[in-house]
């Protein structure tokens, strides 16, 4: 099997980007290692602090997020980093291409129940000349970004990774420390019977969505005729994955349940990296009315509507938005 910069160096992917994402990858190792020890590290349960977003910290959160700090500032490769856990960005080399946008641990609340968790990258250049303190560095769409990818620890820690050339998975090889390709060109097949939402918002979902999930939840007595199955692992991390390996509809719609938070998930930490990895293997990724990776960032922490998936059943979704 064949190791991650042999296969990137084939693609052209400059010498730095590949130093950048190796470096990513030797904190998710590390953290793959953390999690994996679970209570026997003491590193389970909530700090009692909330991030910018008003969400409970877990232990995990604040520690997973100052590894990645840490080790991507000491690089010397990345020009300022964004995090889902940091109130602004931190400024890094000024003389650094690249600038990182992460979340550090993506559905942290499931590490109390030793369920799926992972980490979510995205690598874009920064503007030339750019100040690295200057938080408008990041205030650019996602097809500016030149890879994007997570690493799920799951059963096995799995690296899913973009950089333009088609979706990759590749295997952490535990025993060495090293991510060997598993499969080279991920394709999410068109067709789908499967859909992922938390069923429990419906009542507050706008009419599109709720009339799409009134139909396949009607299966083969209503307008779709046939059956439809629901998955939600509540880590969007574990859900994409299941989606690029077998198919499927993900979403996480606007609804009216809080007025001052109509979406969920990050443009900047979720959204646009995910979308990269799914356009990347054939499927589509939108908010229901535009292409996720066109959107003009206007804030860093900026949360957004994500409907994304197989070709053809995300397109059916986006008819009802019509
Ligand atoms: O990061 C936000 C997140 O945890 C996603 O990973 C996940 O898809 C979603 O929120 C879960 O939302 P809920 O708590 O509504 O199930
Ligand atoms: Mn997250």
């Amino acid at each position: 099997m064949r190791r991650l910069p042999p296969v990137l160096l084939e693609d052209g992917c400059p010498r730095e980007l590949i130093s950048l994402i190796r470096t990513v990858l030797a904190a998710c190792k590390e953290i793959s290692f953390r999690v994996g020890q679970g209570a026997l590290s003491g590193v389970l349960g909530s700090t009692l602090d909330e991030n910018i977003q008003g969400e409970t910290q877990k232990k995990l959160d604040v520690l997973t997020n100052q590894l990645l700090k840490d080790i991507l500032l000491e690089s010397g490769y990345v020009k300022a980093i964004a995090s889902e856990e940091e109130d602004f960005t931190v400024a890094g080399n000024p003389d650094a291409k690249y600038i990182v946008a992460f979340d550090p641990l993506d559905g942290s609340s499931n590490t109390d129940i030793n369920s799926l968790v992972g980490t979510i990258f995205s690598i874009m250049e920064a503007p030339e000349g750019a100040d690295p303190a200057d938080q408008s560095i990041f205030m650019q769409p996602g097809k500016n970004q030149v890879a994007a990818g997570y690493v799920l620890y799951g059963p096995s820690t799995v690296l899913a990774l973009t950089t333009g050339k088609g979706t990759r998975f590749f295997t952490l090889d535990k025993t060495h420390g090293t991510f060997l390709l598993t499969e080279d060109f991920a394709s999410i097949p068109e067709e789908t019977s499967e859909f992922a939402i938390n069923a429990s918002n419906q009542r507050h979902w706008q009419p599109a969505m709720q009339n799409y999930i009134t139909d396949l939840i009607a299966g083969d007595t209503g307008p779709r005729g046939r059956n439809f199955n629901m998955r939600w692992i509540a880590a969007m991390v574990g859900d994409v994955h299941r989606v690029l390996c077998r198919g499927g509809i993900f979403t996480y719609p606007t609804d009216t349940k809080d007025p001052n938070k109509p979406n969920k998930l990050r443009l900047l930490y979720e959204a646009n990296p995910m979308a990269m990895l799914i356009e990347q293997a054939g499927g589509i990724a939108s908010t229901g009315t535009e292409r996720i990776m066109d959107i003009q960032p206007n804030a860093i922490h900026q949360r957004v509507a994500v409907i994304l998936g197989s070709k053809n059943e995300v397109e059916t979704c986006l008819s009802y938005h019509k």
